[in-house]
């Protein structure tokens, strides 16, 4: 079993993504779930993790609060697209327990200095905030980490502006530490995430599992999305990264040389993928850029299908 933390800002996708990952407890051992502000502010992703946490049972999974804002910028948030409580499409009802004491980063560096050299596969779902402090604090845990599986960046347009994707807009100087951090870096931007759209006979059967769980994800996946950019159904963009860990097979890439555009102005979050290699840089990071999307999802229904 892969050790891994989830590091999110849930929303709508990486509710699902957790879901999915308290459903391959087969696969992976989620040793804690951290949060920080992306999404909605981190008192919110906070509340929403321990809600995701009790709809899908997995109550000894600690979860730790996180960064309140990116290291530079002042924190932008996406309700245009989420929601006011980021889980728009549910009724979760409050959780039932409160976050684990110890700051996320500071949970990061415990769990990665109690495990193994390349022990600990990290999974941010969204700004890369908590990291980057993390790699800052103690550098010495970079040894532990085996892989860095994340959501973030686009080869083509953004979603938050039309160079940036949002969890690389929001925190770009975050996601600068953690692409040179100089451990393996499995990307899932927006080229491969835009492919991974659940179709309507897939969302059906979701709701039609008759569980809490299939509840929850057909109100989230069948409700509006005013400020998402016109696709035909909900990207699934953070599973992606949960499903790469159980099902690489369904996955393409490249290794790639990526840039972070740091400045403020209008490329602010832009991530410049060498996808032909032109730049003869170094490749720092695994670029996914196809999935087999159909598969997916069907093997994503069997899997949330064992959730309560
Ligand atoms: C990313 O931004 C967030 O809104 C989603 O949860 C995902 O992590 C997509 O750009
Ligand atoms: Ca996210």
């Amino acid at each position: 079993r892969e050790a891994i933390i989830i590091d999110t800002d849930p929303g709508q996708d990486d509710a699902v993504a957790l879901l999915l990952a308290f459903a391959s407890t087969d696969r992976l051992d989620l040793r804690a779930i951290t949060t920080v502000a992306g999404n909605v502010p981190v008192a919110q992703t906070t509340i929403n993790a321990l809600r995701i946490r009790d709809l899908g049972g997995a109550d000894g999974v600690p979860v730790h609060a996180g960064a309140a804002g990116p290291l530079i910028f002042p924190l932008e948030t996406a309700e245009f697209v989420c929601g006011p409580d980021g889980l728009a499409g549910t009724d979760l009802p409050e959780p039932r327990g409160a976050a684990t004491p110890g700051h996320a980063v500071e949970a990061i560096i415990a769990i990665c200095r109690a495990a193994p050299d390349d022990g600990i596969t990290l999974c941010p779902l969204g700004p890369l905030t908590n990291l980057a402090l993390a790699f800052r604090l103690a550098p010495d845990i970079l040894p532990k980490v085996r892989r860095i599986v994340l959501m973030g960046g686009a080869i083509g347009l953004g979603n938050m502006t039309p160079a940036a994707e949002f969890n690389v807009h929001v925190d770009p100087h975050a996601a600068a530490i953690v692409l040179g951090c100089g451990r393996p870096i499995v990307m899932f931007g927006l080229g491969v995430t835009l492919q991974a759209i659940v179709g309507h006979e897939q969302v059906a059967r979701i709701g039609a599992l008759g569980t809490e769980t299939g509840r929850a994800i057909h109100g989230m996946l069948t409700r509006p999305r005013p400020g998402g950019l016109g696709t035909a159904g909900h990207p699934m963009h953070d599973p992606c990264v949960i499903a790469f860990l159980i099902w690489p097979e369904l996955f393409a890439g490249r290794d790639c040389f990526v840039e972070i555009e740091t400045g403020a102005g209008p490329l602010r979050g832009r991530t410049t993928i060498d996808w032909n290699g032109r730049l003869k840089q170094p490749a720092n990071a695994h670029v996914i850029g196809s999935v087999e999307a159909h598969a997916l999802f069907e093997r994503m229904i069997e899997r949330l299908a064992t959730l309560p």
